[in-house]
């Protein structure tokens, strides 16, 4: 296997690049063990640099196509105020969705193809984005279960390994905050209103709490990434363990607006001080994952158009940019 052939001071070595030698891996991962944090300049096995390529990617894919569900109640927000903070929210996730990029591209992977791998399906983005936002409490929804689940995924994620995704989501996880606020604020606001609203905040509860444990990723067991990345500590709790946490959270929340969490197997363990709860349905799981949730398809178009109708934008600015480097090499 090859490096990018940097060596351990993360200057390019001369002729051909070194295999990666046990001693060398061995050193990395001991930088790894002392809680050093790894920088774009520094060494790093090409399967570290991979996994990053692979979840960061995938992680401001979310952030992109999760502007998605919200941006289609902008127009339809029930009052001003409304309107204003879920398109401080909506804006906030295309910031994020750059800012994820940006750390992408510290590994050597272009943005441009990040996102063909996006478009082209060979990367993915969160299955949860992949349900519609059928009522104005479904907006509520998302910003309570789905921003308190990606809080609670994030916040460990501010100690990875890797320097400019910890950076990031330092940032990112304090405009969760606000995100999820204001989603229990609209299920608040339902929750202590009519009939019909305390109905629209038990239904979006009901289609969004299975899908929100999905987010999680695959049981620990079935988790394909999680032993090497925990290892590499870019992450540092394993999917049940960040899923247990959610739950564990949020049902006391659910008991405050007075909702009921869609599990009849769901009851609290004085023991473990836990919530035991019931089986999630996995082939739903794998199914959104192949593609056939019930938004997929419209999730991918409406992400290709805008990447078709910004291809203008993309020329200009590089004929800018190669102009400018021109006016200023002559
Ligand atoms: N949706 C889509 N794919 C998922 C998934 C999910 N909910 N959970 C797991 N997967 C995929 C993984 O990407 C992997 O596939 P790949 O090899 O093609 O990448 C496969 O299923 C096996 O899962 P693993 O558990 O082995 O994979 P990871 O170790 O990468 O764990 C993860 C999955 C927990 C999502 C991890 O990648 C992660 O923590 N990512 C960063 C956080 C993130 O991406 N959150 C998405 C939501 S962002 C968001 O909600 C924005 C907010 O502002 C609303």
């Amino acid at each position: 296997m090859y490096t990018q052939g940097l060596d351990q001071q993360g200057n390019k070595t001369e002729g051909p690049e070194p295999v990666e030698s046990a001693e060398r891996l061995a050193a990395f991962q001991a930088r790894i063990d002392d809680e050093e944090k790894i920088e774009a300049k520094d060494w790093m096995p090409e399967a570290y640099r991979k996994t990053l390529v692979r979840q960061i990617s995938q992680h401001a894919h979310s952030e992109i196509i999760g502007m998605q569900p919200e941006g289609n109640w902008l127009t339809r927000a029930p009052t001003l105020r409304r309107k204003v903070i879920l398109l401080a929210k909506v804006q906030d996730e295309a910031g994020h969705g750059l800012y994820l990029y940006g750390a992408g591209e510290t590994l050597g992977t272009s943005r441009d193809q990040m996102v063909a791998d996006l478009l082209s399906g060979k990367a993915k983005y969160s299955s949860i984005f992949n349900y519609p936002a059928i009522t104005w409490a479904d907006i509520g929804a998302i910003g309570w279960l789905v921003d308190s689940a990606a809080i609670m995924n994030q916040i460990p994620l501010c100690r990875c390994s890797y320097g400019p995704y910890a950076r990031a989501m330092v940032r990112i996880c304090k405009e969760e905050s606000f995100h999820q606020r204001q989603g229990f604020e609209i299920m608040l606001t339902l929750s202590r209103g009519n009939d019909a609203q305390k109905e629209m905040a038990q239904d979006a509860l009901n289609r969004w709490w299975w899908p929100s444990l999905m987010m999680f990723g695959p049981s620990d067991t079935d988790s394909k990434h999680s032993a090497q990345s925990m290892a590499w500590k870019i992450k540092r709790f394993s999917n049940d363990e960040l899923r247990q946490k959610f739950i564990d959270v949020t049902v006391p929340q659910a008991e405050f607006l007075g909702l009921r969490v869609p599990d009849d197997d769901l009851e609290f363990d004085q023991e473990t001080g836990h919530y035991n709860f019931g089986e999630i349905n996995w082939q739903e799981f794998y199914d959104v994952l192949a593609g056939n949730g019930p938004c997929n398809t419209q999730r991918m178009a409406n992400r290709q158009k805008a990447h078709d109708d910004g291809a203008w934008v993309r020329e200009a600015a590089r004929a800018y940019a190669a102009k400018h480097a021109a006016d200023k090499a002559a």
